[in-house]
């Protein structure tokens, strides 16, 4: 290989790069989105290292570990390129920007507790980058980012040393992140992205780049700004829809309206987009996309109320289950005080294992203030302990036969095929379902004490 530094901003030289494979690929963030994203740069005969400071997870990597087991289809590829040397990890980024042509940044942007994002992460690496970034590096932020973020913090981060400067002798682009938890190989391999770079010019490169690697559909933008606008918009726009229903489901359940038939009917209409109610929107994107837009907004004292109203609505679907359960345990005359509550489903979507966000924890600090032992069946949780709680092995009748309810608050896919008759078994036969599965018909005829968010009694 190589040891001589590639221009960036030469499309020659970069294209050269590519077909002889001479560029050497940096992935600073090695998480849920950066390893499929480095594991596909090695796979393409790239030089790829990743950098983590999770030590474990470097370790875990270098000895062969593979870390996201929900992930199908990577851990081959993982297998693959630890063996033929083309990735390995470090927590040195030092070692390895110094010895890259090409940086991606696939850096956490979280929300601290009063919803606030935090781009802390790409704040250390961008002032870290400002001394170790090599002349004619090519920086690319994966990471969702509020629009401006590039134009107006991180490129002064990378030039603080005063040896950088953008668009002389280093470049910066973007390429937003959109795939799915538990689907990237399938996204990475088949959804459109986004390029927006600090010119044209430098959209080209990063287009030709992932091109390359992924061979997907490449959406240039006129900068970076658009290109992070677009992809706040797509999320936050699923955000708002999720309310809508959900909101809606609140009504249809007073008129005795089931909302499942209402979408099944209205989503032949051809241009309406179907969104379905639940207890409530979590994961790593859309709260947080909501709350990075409505930052936007009050930075630049701008108006996104439908946005504002969209999040309290998603936040309050967890008291809706719990106020579902208590009507169902009226019913049957009993109280929350002592009673044996199982949550079917913690993921904040179904068929991953990611918790971030998630309603379920909601619905569980809940029930435990009002006296309620909660008990927890995941799938993918199975036997650890979360929330506190020793997750249960199996969905058992020895299990079932304990409890006094059930709810489903993620539609795993597991949960789908459960026999409903099987809830008769429980001490008190009570099912929530919050995620639209269960045929409120088929409990009805069940005997089951039921109740379906958005499903009218
Ligand atoms: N997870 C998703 O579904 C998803 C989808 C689309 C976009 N995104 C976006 O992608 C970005 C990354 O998300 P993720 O889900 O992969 O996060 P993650 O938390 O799974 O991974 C981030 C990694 O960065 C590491 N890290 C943190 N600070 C670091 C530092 N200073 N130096 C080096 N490493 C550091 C962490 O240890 C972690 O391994 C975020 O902006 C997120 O919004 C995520």
């Amino acid at each position: 290989m190589s040891n001589l530094k590639i221009n960036m901003n030469n499309f020659e030289d970069v294209q050269e790069s590519l077909t002889k494979k001479t560029l050497r690929v940096c992935v600073i963030g090695i998480g849920r989105i950066g390893l499929p994203t480095a594991l596909s740069f090695a796979k393409s005969g790239l030089q790829t290292i990743g950098v983590d400071i999770n030590e474990n997870l470097v370790q875990n990597v270098n000895s062969g570990k593979f870390p996201l087991k929900d992930e199908p289809g990577y851990e081959e590829i993982f297998n693959d390129v630890i063996k033929n040397k083309k990735f390995t990890a470090t927590t040195k980024i030092e070692d390895a920007v110094t010895n890259s042509d090409l940086i991606l940044l696939s850096l956490p942007t979280p929300m601290d507790e009063n919803n606030i994002p935090d781009y802390s992460a790409l704040r250390n690496v961008g002032s870290q980058l400002s001394d170790i970034l090599l002349d004619n590096s090519l920086v690319i932020v994966e990471s969702t980012i509020e629009p401006g973020f590039i134009e107006d913090e991180m490129i002064s981060l990378i030039s603080k040393s005063g040896k950088l400067q953008v668009e002389k002798n280093f470049f910066i682009g973007v390429c937003p992140e959109n795939a799915n938890p538990g689907e990237i190989l399938h996204d990475f391999t088949n959804l459109p992205r986004l390029v927006g770079g600090i010119n044209p010019q430098i959209t080209k490169i990063i287009k030709i780049i992932y091109d390359f690697v992924f061979s997907v559909e490449l959406v240039e933008m006129p900068d970076c700004k658009t290109a992070n606008a677009v992809k706040l918009t797509t999320n936050v726009f699923r955000d708002i829809n999720i309310a809508f229903v959900s909101e809606l489901s609140l009504m249809f359940e007073k008129l005795g309206i089931d909302t499942n038939k209402v979408l099944e009917a209205a989503k032949r209409k051809y241009n309406f987009q179907v969104h379905y109610p639940g207890a409530g929107v979590g994961g790593p994107c859309l709260p947080i996309n909501s709350y990075q837009l409505l930052n936007t907004a009050r930075r630049t004292g701008s108006n996104l109320s439908i946005i504002e109203s969209g999040r309290k609505i998603n936040e309050k679907m967890p008291s809706h289950v719990i106020d579902l359960t208590s009507d169902a345990f009226k019913e049957c005359g009993k109280s929350f005080d002592n009673s044996e509550i199982l949550i079917l489903g913690i993921s904040y979507k179904p068929d991953v294992k990611d918790i971030q966000l998630t309603p379920a924890e909601n619905i569980i600090k809940k029930l435990k203030s009002l006296g309620a032992n909660v008990h927890i069946y995941d799938p993918y949780y199975s036997s650890v302990k979360i929330f506190d709680i020793d997750v249960k092995e199996s969905l058992s009748d020895e299990l079932l036969e304990k409890m006094d309810a059930a709810i489903i608050v993620t539609a795993h896919e597991e949960f789908t095929k459960i026999i409903v008759s099987d809830f008769c078994k429980m001490k008190t036969p009570i099912l929530i379902d919050s995620r639209g599965i269960i045929d409120p018909v088929v409990a009805k005829d069940s005997k089951l004490i039921f109740r379906g968010l958005g499903r009218g009694k």
